[in-house]
């Protein structure tokens, strides 16, 4: 069965209210694109606006990340519930920047995956190799062992989404060639359906992320378990994020 592509954008710390013209112009586009879904998540502080901006539109609004907790004494960090509250509906958890510059443990994503699924947040479960895990030759060890560690009980197509975004691709301009993430998505769908089965493995989907933009977005999308694409720099501006998105 043929998934619908995810085009997700990360704003990552990016965006003041001035931006929401921006994510009005993204939702006013996804109404044309109909063969996709789309998703931006934005800081935590313009959860609510945006999502007040896109109700009734074909453009969902999400977290960057969420504490594994329901609420309690940890200052700065925002549950999945708060999520919810806000208007989200899907959450990043394990982004590679959480994970090297928050040291979370593959334990941790999984925690905070579950606190998502438990509130009903689809959990995008990022994950991906450095560039020395690659010239060493663990590429597919790394990313089949963080999804392993990071996967949620309860995944599933409508629980959760994967995201492979290779270290070294973030924001650099560099990519992986289309037989690299090839190799790598079909090494994830493999691994799921061995933890999965293969009913449930084939219904979640698999982005790729780290340097998309128009340019390169045919191309990555049409690859084999290639499901949708996690977008940072490029997502920041309607008319790239839609580009890339038409692209599908
Ligand atoms: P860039 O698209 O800016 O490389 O960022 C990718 C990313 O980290 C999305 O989560």
């Amino acid at each position: 069965m043929a998934l619908t592509h995810l085009i997700a954008g990360n704003w990552k710390m990016n965006g003041v209210g001035a931006s929401l013209d921006e994510a009005r112009a993204i939702a006013e586009g996804a109404a044309a694109l109909t063969r996709i879904d789309m998703l931006i998540c934005p800081p935590a502080t313009l959860i609510a606006r945006m999502a007040a901006l896109c109700a009734g539109t074909r453009l969902a609004i999400g977290g960057q990340d969420c504490h594994a907790a329901q609420s309690g004494a940890f200052t700065g960090d925002i549950s999945a519930a708060m999520l919810v509250d806000a208007g989200a509906s899907h959450v990043i958890v394990g982004h590679s920047e959480r994970r090297t510059l928050h040291a979370e443990t593959s334990a941790q994503v999984r925690a905070k995956a579950e606190a998502a699924l438990g509130q009903g947040l689809v959990a995008i479960i990022c994950i991906g190799e450095t560039l020395a895990e690659r010239e060493a030759g663990e590429t597919l060890a790394v990313v089949t062992g963080q999804l392993r560690a990071s996967l949620p009980a309860g995944a599933g197509g409508s629980t959760v989404v994967i995201a492979y975004e290779p270290v070294w691709a973030i924001g650099t301009g560099k990519t992986p060639t289309s037989a690299d993430v090839a190799e790598v998505h079909a090494a994830l769908r493999a691994e799921l359906v061995s933890l999965l089965g293969a009913g449930n493995a084939g219904l979640i989907r698999l982005l790729y992320g780290g340097s998309v933009k128009p340019s390169n977005a045919a191309e990555m999308m049409a690859l084999p378990n290639v499901n949708g694409a996690l977008v940072g720099g490029a997502s920041l501006k309607a008319a790239d994020f839609l580009a890339i998105a038409a692209a599908v």
